[in-house]
């Protein structure tokens, strides 16, 4: 059976642990793993998959991988990766293609920063598609207080914008962020944004890209 994003997202047992894993990222106060953020970094995933001109089914497998590689953090935010690899390989090595569920274990797992070695382009895309994804809807609690005690909280909330950008012909991969100084500043930013945004220059480099962040439209790197 060829796996598709369309037939996942349907799937009772990835929605089962997606759910699971809203409720106690919930309860711990962490900034949203699931629908949302999944929504994003796949359909990043695939864009940037598609503008660096990978074939079909590497799209689709990007896609995938996205959609589900935060779902394990319902069993301990840790290991999620690893997690999260296991519970889609349990459901899927005896009806899909077993170079696929492999292909898409082997993302998962490489999108944490304690493991992040880039063996393949699909990976690279992920990567990319998961640390850029930081904004305001991300943080749950709507009390300002709350929001500014957490540095977590303030920085996603600071941004207001978040756009990404491939460029073939100049081969650069651009975040532009909008960011709302009221909520945080850019020692904040950095504090929290450094190590993602090295993860990103590595994937980008892997593909043969520069990644370049902008905020507020002054280009930082
Ligand atoms: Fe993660
Ligand atoms: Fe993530």
């Amino acid at each position: 059976m060829e796996l598709s994003l369309k037939q996942i997202k349907q799937d009772p047992r990835i929605n089962a642990f997606i759910d699971q894993t809203d409720k106690y990222l919930k309860v711990l106060g962490y900034t949203d793993h699931c629908r949302r953020h999944l929504d994003i970094v796949s359909d990043r995933a695939r864009m940037i998959a598609s503008k660096i001109g990978l074939k079909k089914h590497a799209q689709e497998t990007a896609a995938i991988a996205a959609w589900c590689h935060d779902m394990g953090n319902f069993l301990g935010r840790t290991q999620h990766h690893y997690w999260a690899a296991m519970l889609f390989s349990q459901c899927f090595i005896n009806e899909a293609n077993p170079e696929d569920v492999s292909t898409i274990s082997q993302v998962i797992v490489s999108h944490d920063k304690d493991d992040l070695k880039i063996v393949d382009k699909v990976t690279a895309c992920v990567i990319i598609a998961d640390k850029s994804d930081v904004h305001r809807s991300r943080v749950k609690t709507k009390n300002i207080a709350e929001i500014k005690a957490d540095i977590h909280d303030r920085v996603n909330y600071a941004v207001t914008d978040n756009k990404l950008q491939v460029d073939k012909q100049k081969k650069t991969i651009t975040l532009s962020l909008k960011l709302d100084t009221k909520f945080t500043d850019m020692m904040d930013y950095f504090a929290i944004f450094v190590e993602r945004m090295n993860y990103c220059q590595k994937a980008a480099a892997y593909l043969g890209y520069t990644f370049h962040l902008k905020i507020n439209s002054t280009k930082l790197a």
